[in-house]
């Protein structure tokens, strides 16, 4: 039985992936390399220092540390400028009514995300108060695949790892559930997140009954 539902924030709750890639694009750009869409997948999930790493493998530019701390807090800068347009309107299709429906049947709720910008984006979108538990990229010192933020959620709601499901439209995100012993939903494509046990587009029209019968 499912008695808790952890999700990831960036892609599944709200696009913020868009405004990751476009701010990781510039900044690609501004070091003379592109980056893309495809590439922008190996970013979902991954902390920001380790996100930077990858792109500058991408482009083959080699930093000094303390330009990697310049160029990660330009990136960032530039990302929050894109968060200010967020608002309540933004969560994604059905995900409200998805969690009205959790707190209804008295599943317990978190937010398991890398990001450290999670409560500010949350705040935007007014949905700070939704989750149970919130744990981000300020809590967690592992990133995904490990499972340590969904683990830090689960421990936090008393909830077995077994009765927990992970929603996630990241494969690194599907893989920290995994590990960590969970049930993997992915958001997304089934053709990009092969190792989730079951996936669907979004929230639209999903109910959670629905859900659970699917996942027996
Ligand atoms: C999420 C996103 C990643 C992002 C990470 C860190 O996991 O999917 O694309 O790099 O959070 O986000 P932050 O807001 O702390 O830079
Ligand atoms: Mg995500």
């Amino acid at each position: 039985t499912v008695q808790a539902c952890l999700f990831d924030l960036d892609g599944v709750i709200v696009d913020t992936a868009k405004y990751h890639y476009l701010a990781w694009r510039q900044l690609a750009n501004q070091l003379g390399f592109d980056l893309t869409l495809e590439q922008n997948e190996l970013l979902k999930g991954i902390s920001r220092m380790e996100s930077l790493e990858i792109v500058l493998g991408i482009g083959g530019v080699k930093l000094s540390e303390e330009e990697k701390l310049k160029f990660a807090a330009e990136k960032n800068a530039q990302y929050l400028e894109f968060c200010k347009q967020i608002t309540p309107d933004d969560a994604l299709p059905g995900v409200r009514d998805f969690l009205d429906e959790l707190k209804a049947d008295s599943i317990k709720t978190g937010l398991g995300s890398a990001s450290k910008n999670a409560k500010t984006i949350l705040t935007n979108l007014d949905m700070l108060n939704y989750f149970d538990t919130i744990v981000d990229g300020n809590r967690a010192t592992k990133g995904k695949p490990d499972p340590q933020v969904f683990l830090m959620g689960a421990e936090d709601l008393s909830v077995a790892p077994e009765h927990c499901i992970v929603f996630e439209d990241a494969v690194a995100g599907i893989q920290a559930a995994k590990a960590g012993g969970m049930i993997g939903v992915g958001i997304g494509q089934a053709s990009v997140l092969t190792e989730a046990d079951y996936v669907m587009p979004g929230f639209d029209g999903v109910t959670v009954k629905d859900l659970f019968e699917k996942l027996k």
